[in-house]
């Protein structure tokens, strides 16, 4: 028997939670945040808990043989060094590096530092005045990133979130007074091109790679509207993305490797779980948008479920610090993820209203269902503010497993939901333009 707790309750976690009970030693156990009814069946018990003192006392109590991380703020507030104190293994970092994704500042120093690949210019502020003189000089264009975390909604960007440089400046003087994501900000140049995220397994030395996922960040089709923490994403069959050359993801493995490298001379300590790069082709090649101390969500529901080696032995290989590449097999197959939100999330969302999801239809189509951020109360479903439910088809290749997904999303009803058909969809038209981009140069 192998006694594991798992940290989160999102669509991420759902999918965490499957992985791991793929494997049938394991006995579940979770620390949600709101009550996942997809997690909690395959629980033998949990706690809803945001304390991570708290949650490591459980897994004491429990006397779990390792612990697994879904979300980044118990990583960044250092939940695994909680769970030190009590000689439990962690999957997922210290919050020493788990700062690569908790200060933004932090981040682009390293990459400065250790002369990482894919740094972007970029200055930090945390001052109304010094931001002005910068902005009112600087002849690029740029995006304004508060430094801490912002549960991935803090980054605006000029042409799409604010067109004048006095719009700007009202949200800096926002980040300031607000304290968005602790007050301090990053400015940096705007890159344009394709984003894809290029997740890791680690432990600390060594890293295998998972499949290439592109989210969908924008809340509305045609990538319109304010960002959202990912209203989907796919994978292709060959792990890669169609518009992506060779050298775009031997630079991204080089970034994680430099990175990887730098924490451990920074800090003495070894970086153990899952390290994602968000990252952009661009035209002259990649770049480094953010890194995450964890999987990606929606990513780990596009890349889990694929997952053909035992989950469980690549926890226990993170933990001891001796994965390699032979622990970890994907299938050769398409994966397309529908998340299904409230309208308004990320913005302005509703309050919890009840919705309702036919299982056994979803099932019919042949898509996967993972619960999200709703609550089970007498066995009806609520909203949170956040997502809902997501729907992932898997196929041949992404045509098929976009149909699949698409066909679930009838079976998912609420009176204020909904999804972004696009998604998986004109993929053509992404490989156009970045074709466009590098015939400029
Ligand atoms: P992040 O939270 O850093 O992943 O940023 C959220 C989104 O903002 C990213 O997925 C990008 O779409 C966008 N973004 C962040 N930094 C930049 C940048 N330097 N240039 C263009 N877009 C950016
Ligand atoms: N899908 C974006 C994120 O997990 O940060």
């Amino acid at each position: 028997m192998i006694k594991v707790l798992l940290v989160g309750s999102g669509g991420r976690e759902h999918a965490i939670a499957t992985a791991l009970k793929r494997n049938e030693e394991v006995k579940l156990y979770a620390a949600m945040f709101n009550k996942n009814p997809g997690i909690k069946r395959l629980c033998e018990g949990y706690i809803i808990e945001k304390d991570i003192k708290k949650i490591a006392e459980y897994a004491k109590n429990i006397s779990v043989d390792f612990v697994i991380v879904g979300p980044e703020d118990p990583l960044v507030h250092g939940i695994a060094n909680e769970l030190e104190k009590f000689d439990i293994p962690c999957v997922g970092p210290k919050k020493e590096v788990a700062i690569i994704e908790g200060e933004k500042i932090f981040a682009r120093r390293l990459m400065k530092k250790y002369n990482i690949p894919g740094i972007v210019e970029f200055k930090e502020f945390d001052n109304y005045e010094e931001a002005e003189k910068y902005l009112r000089s600087y002849n690029k264009e740029f995006a304004i990133k508060p430094s801490g975390l912002t549960g991935g909604k803090g980054v605006k960007v000029f042409g799409d979130h604010f067109k004048t440089i006095e719009e700007a400046l009202d949200y800096i003087r926002q980040i300031i007074e607000r304290k968005i994501g602790g007050g301090r900000f990053l400015i940096e140049e705007k890159i344009i091109g394709e984003e894809f995220s290029f997740q890791v397994f680690t432990d600390g030395k060594n890293f295998v790679e998972m499949p290439i996922v592109q989210d969908y960040k924008r809340a509305l089709e045609g990538d319109k509207g304010w960002n959202t923490g990912g209203m989907g994403s796919y994978s292709c069959e060959n792990h890669s993305l169609p518009f992506l050359e060779e050298r775009d993801i031997e630079t991204a493995r080089e970034i994680v490797k430099k990175t990887l490298e730098a924490l451990y001379k920074e800090t003495g300590i070894h970086y153990k779980g899952i390290l994602y790069a968000q990252c952009m082709a661009d035209k002259y090649g990649t770049r480094l948008i953010e890194f995450n101390c964890r999987f990606g969500d929606p990513e780990a529901m596009n890349v889990l479920p694929i997952l053909e080696s035992d989950f469980v032995e690549i926890c226990y290989k993170i933990i001891e610090g001796n994965l390699s590449k032979k622990h970890v097999k994907f299938k050769n197959l398409a994966t397309c993820c529908k998340y299904v939100a409230p309208i308004g999330y990320g913005l302005n969302p509703p309050k919890p209203f009840e919705v309702t999801i036919d299982e056994e239809g979803i099932k019919r189509e042949g898509a996967l269902l993972f619960y999200a951020s709703v609550n089970e109360e007498n066995g009806k479903i609520f909203t949170t503010t956040s997502r809902t439910v997501a729907l992932v088809g898997i196929g041949e290749n992404l045509e098929i497993a976009e149909k699949i997904a698409e066909n679930s999303t009838k079976y998912v009803k609420g009176e204020k939901l909904y999804h972004r058909r696009d998604i998986g969809r004109n993929i053509e038209e992404k490989i156009k333009r970045m074709k466009e981009l590098r015939k400029r140069i």
